[in-house]
């Protein structure tokens, strides 16, 4: 970290010690200095180039404090803000310094969006009262700090599907702003599927009147289901109205509105980006225009909807005339076309499509797809603009010119390829940057250990991969309050892994900078995934007695508990102090803050034991472990290990990494290791295993950590009770494709969790 702390001379030892600064994405540069910055009602604004770059934060400063916060374009030494865009020194338009001192701050960057980036550093650094839109008595003070910042990636953006469910357009402004304050700087607007489609086009009044409007279809039902124990998974009342006597659900934005949105996002340095997703993916369209089909009906084939017929002329007029007004409204550079999950059964018995096959010499069904994303991307390029498209544009040829989103993380050398062809790359893999999946204590270590450039690219190629992306599809996600739940804090994570670079990364620190986040957002009204209570394991081992102190990282949160098996609510045990145990019991706890949001239960178990007795060590005894690698696809835990696997290869690896064998493999794999632990005196042994999939470890014959099941990466906590010496270690690990995470860690006399040194190992 470059977290400076300049060392106090003897005469500022009395100031009280540095309040540690929390910003995220972590600036490049940061030193902290003694004292701060006080804003009153005399300090003045100063506005050296001309830029209304500041003026989100200003008018919120202006409306928390009272405060005129005049404005003048000369420079003022004292008491005074001071804004100025200057060339030198500067190598990105997003890049910024920031200097405060008690006399001033001053700000500086090559571009209005350097200067608005800088503004959310401020915006950081400020009380949190900032954000309440209301009159607030507080100290507006600013910690002195200097910092140059600039982003490792260009594209940081955030995706959001509207169509399988709605959302209001005051809800997205909230949104790009939870974006700007973590300087994310792209929204992809996922506009139109088959569920409903968004956005009005002139020309075609059907695809809003009738398309943004449907009947509840299966994802509805399961989200009313889930609404009986969860009110954010309630769909609102607010997008139901009647048609033609029946109860409907949908809505649209009109192209003011959306001029409205794109000119917020401006506002804060965010670009939208739409996608209308073609071929595939158009039911909502094809239900009202049903002539631009295969044959003259929308529905659904084996996996996905039937797609637009790409035979037919008259499918290029209705894309064309579609994409002409998206072009002319969003400014944006780029338009993104989807051309992800096309059915391509239709495709084999249309004689139109067939014909055009023919008549373009192409070879089969994946070409047809080429053909027809290559002459969207013609079309869009005489627009002035530049073609996106899912990872599949890669099948049947890609153009050179057209930029490839990756998500198919189970096809990890598509980005890979579009690379080395020179293709620009955008990362969103399933792996990590899928914010509809479900999240567990491990989610945001997974988001957070996201390195965007893949493996297999030199310097120059690497290039092409121009940034990530947060999706957050929304089949099962009803409202605005859990979207807010499903993309923080993990939009916050991805927001550093895009803008900081990966060598001053560093999760623990990062772990305690965004515990400081959660009462920024408490106010702005967030409802984040509320984080899991620490100090507390899913399996605890104890000789004589164990004691437990729970901690939480948001500030003044209430940790609610039960002992008999149920679930705590906000009426259950008080945690107020460290609790001891001396007999077998199941411990469930719960956070609640302030606001009254409840977090996630956390379930332990408490086991009295002895400790185990360590064995003699084989005199052949060498360093590492013995690891025996599988190849199959049918496992469903470890169990299945050695029973449904086609290939097996035994290697030595030095401690638990992954062998290269299944580094290269990358998809679908097995692993057993094998050895001896050595354990330095009578103890409790805490480990941590933080797996995707499955994952079990064994020590002395006892299961320590059971995170078996094919799941998304998860972490366990689980311990054992060792006499010093040698003990049989096991852990086995089953990946099932898909993208996969191994880590295991033991817990040091700090409760710091490292990984197992290799001296401790041998086989
Ligand atoms: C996708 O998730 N179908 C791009
Ligand atoms: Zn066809």
């Amino acid at each position: 970290m470059m977290l400076l702390l300049l060392s106090l001379s003897a005469c500022q030892v009395k100031e009280t010690k540095l309040q540690p600064v929390n910003i995220i994405p972590q600036p490049n540069e940061l030193t902290q200095q003694a004292g701060e910055f006080i804003i009153n009602a005399e300090t003045v604004v100063c506005l050296l180039s001309e830029t209304d770059a500041a003026d989100v934060l200003l008018d919120n400063l202006r409306l928390a404090s009272g405060y005129p916060l005049k404005v003048v374009n000369e420079e003022i030494a004292k008491n005074a803000i001071v804004f100025k865009i200057e060339a030198g020194g500067f190598n990105n338009d997003e890049a910024y310094s920031l200097s405060v001192t008690k006399e001033k701050v001053l700000v500086k960057a090559k571009s209005a969006k350097g200067i608005f980036i800088a503004t959310q550093t401020l915006r950081q650094l400020l009380p949190v009262n900032l954000e309440e839109a209301k009159l607030s008595e507080v100290k507006w003070s600013v910690p002195c700090v200097e910092i140059k910042d600039a982003p490792r990636f260009a594209w940081r953006g955030m995706h959001m599907d509207v169509s399988r469910h709605f959302f209001s357009v005051d809800y997205i402004k909230r949104f790009l702003d939870y974006m700007a304050l973590y300087k994310m700087n792209t929204f992809h607007w996922h506009l139109t599927d088959d569920q409903g489609w968004r956005i009005e086009i002139k020309k075609y009044p059907e695809l809003t009147q009738n398309g943004a409007f449907r009947t509840f279809n299966n994802h509805d039902k399961v989200c009313i289901e889930r609404s009986k124990d969860n009110p954010a998974m309630a769909i609102p009342e607010k997008y139901m109205s009647e048609k033609d006597g029946e109860k409907v659900y949908g809505g649209y934005y009109t192209q003011e509105e959306i001029k409205e949105v794109i000119a917020y996002a401006a506002k804060r340095n965010i670009t939208i980006v739409p996608e209308i997703d073609m071929p595939g993916h158009f039911k909502a369209a094809i239900d009202n225009y049903p002539e631009v089909s295969c044959f003259g009906k929308a529905g659904w084939g084996q996996t996905f909807s039937a797609p637009l017929c790409a035979g037919n002329e008259a499918t290029y007029q209705l894309v064309e005339d579609i994409l002409t007004e998206v072009a002319e409204l969003f400014p944006s550079e780029y338009i993104h076309i989807g051309a992800d999950e096309v059915e391509k059964t239709n495709w084999k018995k249309c004689p139109k499509c067939q014909k055009r096959i023919k008549k373009e010499k192409l070879h089969d069904e994946h070409e047809l797809q080429s053909y027809f994303v290559h002459r969207i991307e013609k079309f869009l390029n005489g627009k002035g603009k530049r073609m996106i498209g899912w990872d599949e544009i890669l099948e049947g040829g890609m153009s050179p010119t057209a930029t490839m989103m990756f998500w198919r993380g189970w096809v990890p050398d598509a980005p890979v390829k579009a690379a080395k062809q020179g293709n620009d790359v955008i990362m969103s893999p399933t792996s990590h940057c899928y914010f509809d999946y479900g999240q567990n204590s491990g989610t945001l270590e997974n988001v957070y250990g996201f390195e965007p450039v893949p493996e297999g690219l030199s310097a120059e190629e690497q290039k092409r991969i121009i940034g990530g992306q947060g999706n957050i599809w929304t089949e099962y996600i009803p409202s605005e309050a859990q979207v807010d739940f499903m993309s923080m804090p993990r939009m916050i994570a991805l927001a550093e892994v895009l803008w900081t670079p990966a060598d001053q990364k560093d999760w623990q620190d990062f772990f305690q900078r965004i515990g400081n986040h959660f009462n920024r957002l408490d106010v702005m009204k967030v409802n984040y995934r509320f984080p899991d209570i620490g100090g507390v394991y899913d399996q605890h081992v104890f000789v004589d007695k164990a004691k437990v102190e729970f901690t939480s990282q948001v500030k003044d949160a209430e940790i609610r508990y039960t002992t008999d098996g149920t679930r705590p609510t906000n009426e259950s045990n008080l945690y107020s102090g460290p609790i001891e145990i001396s007999e077998n019991i199941t411990l469930k706890a719960r956070p609640f803050s302030k606001l009254g949001n409840g977090g996630d239960v956390i379930e332990a178990t408490f086991t009295k034991t002895t400790y185990a007795k360590g064995i003699e060590l084989p005199a052949d005894a060498k360093p590492g472990l013995a690891c025996d690698y599988y190849e199959g696809k049918r496992w469903k835990g470890v169990a299945d290990i050695g029973v449904v696997d086609t290939k097996k290869k035994s290697v030595v690896t030095k401690a638990f990494e992954l062998p290269e064998v299944a580094v290269k493999k990358g998809t679908s794999y097995a692993l057993t290791y094998n050895g001896y632990f050595y354990a330095d005196k009578d103890d409790v042994y805490t480990f941590s295993l933080l797996c995707d999939d499955a994952g079990v470890l064994k020590i002395a014959d006892l299961i320590v950590v059971d995170n078996d099941g094919m799941h998304a990466p998860l972490k366990k906590i689980g311990q054992v009770a060792l006499a010093k010496g040698w003990h049989p270690i096991e852990l086995k690990y089953v990946e099932g494709g898909g993208g996969g995470t191994l880590k295991l860690t033991s817990a040091d006399a700090d409760g710091q969790f490292k990984p197992i040194v290799s001296e401790l190992l041998k086989h």
